[in-house]
């Protein structure tokens, strides 16, 4: 410490604290998480315009504009809390490199939020406060006081599902001015799940065992709360042509391969490390968001249901995110 400066907020220490070289290929990558986000960052207020003029504006069947409305409203106020959950990362994470990074992903997640209200507008929006399901899931995140939980919860659980809601209506072509818009997006959360893979571990080695685990009780508690999230949307993801189940499976694929990578950096095996809360939820939601084939045989719905209990996912890695990486229009050309 500084002689005479007391407990200074001002942290001298933040351009030293990489312990290996592990590490520091880590905190390497989060620093260009900002410089990246520089390059590809778009102009929310030149690219709907551009895109509503390319096709004639909003088209959507009237019957489809609520439910459309009711799944982007969701999303944006998840844009709110991913911008406020960005921001308290980026004031309170010592290390240069993963402070730039947050502070990168609070810039993005801004643009998300105006980007999303201007699109929404279009459908005449008005804003009303969320249901209870997606409400506490936000909730939960934002109000979690320790980094590693809103690091976890955002970056490595929510990110998630919205890259996969994104996917997912994109590939529908429900409406082509979001269908383009949201490859801008997805281009992005991409990048912000890579912060979490990045930065989660440094956090992970120092932590004792039982905070580890604490750690993990509570993203068992923010699955349950994503599942009741998903059982409130189901109705309108269903209208709109979606099937809950697609959202699952692929939420479930994208959320693994974070958490995969994060804790291959610091020597855990996920496989070792069973969790039979996060099975019995896995075994709840494979009850509540049956595949089609037993959806009617309440028997083979249980055994389902059972058999993913037991069910050890396959390991995997960053490559699930791969396919968000879509060429958009920046502020410095089409990349
Ligand atoms: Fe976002
Ligand atoms: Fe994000």
């Amino acid at each position: 410490m500084i002689p005479g400066l007391g407990s200074s907020p001002i942290r001298y220490d933040m351009f030293n604290l990489v312990r290996d070289a592990e590490e520091a290929r880590r905190l390497d990558k989060c620093e260009r998480i900002y410089h990246r986000g520089q390059q590809m960052a778009w102009d929310g207020k030149e690219i709907l315009p551009m895109l509503l003029a390319k096709h004639g504006g909003v088209k959507l069947a009237p019957e489809l504009r609520k439910p459309l409305m009711q799944v982007f409203a969701i999303i944006l106020w998840g844009e709110l809390a991913a911008w406020r959950i960005s921001s308290q990362l980026a004031d309170r994470l010592v290390p240069l490199e993963a402070k730039m990074g947050a502070t990168s992903q609070a810039f993005d997640e801004a643009r998300h939020f105006y980007v999303m209200y201007d699109y929404l507008r279009e459908l005449d929006y008005q804003v009303e406060p969320l249901d209870r399901a997606p409400q506490a899931l936000l909730d939960l995140v934002l109000k979690a006081d320790k980094l590693p939980y809103k690091l976890l919860g955002m970056q490595l659980m929510v990110e998630p599902i919205a890259l996969t809601i994104f996917q997912t209506v994109r590939e529908s072509g429900i409406e082509p001015v979001l269908c383009e818009l949201l490859r801008y997006y997805e281009r992005d959360e991409a990048r912000h799940v890579g912060l979490g893979m990045q930065y989660l571990p440094s956090m992970l080695k120092e932590m004792s065992k039982r905070e580890i685990a604490a750690l993990f009780a509570f993203q068992v508690r923010l699955m349950a709360l994503a599942m009741a999230e998903l059982k409130f949307m189901e109705k309108d993801l269903k209208t709109i042509g979606i099937d809950p189940r697609t959202i699952i499976d692929r939420t479930r694929s994208k959320q693994l391969a974070a958490l995969h990578e994060a804790l291959a950096a610091v020597g855990i095996d996920p496989h070792e490390q069973r969790n039979y809360a996060a099975a019995a939820l896995n075994a709840a939601t494979e009850y509540a968001f049956p595949d089609e084939s037993v959806r009617h045989e309440p028997r083979a719905r249980l055994e389902a249901a059972w058999r993913r209990f037991w069910h050890q996912d396959a390991r995997r890695d960053a490559s699930e995110f791969a396919v968000h990486e879509h060429a958009i229009k920046t502020v410095h050309g089409v990349q």
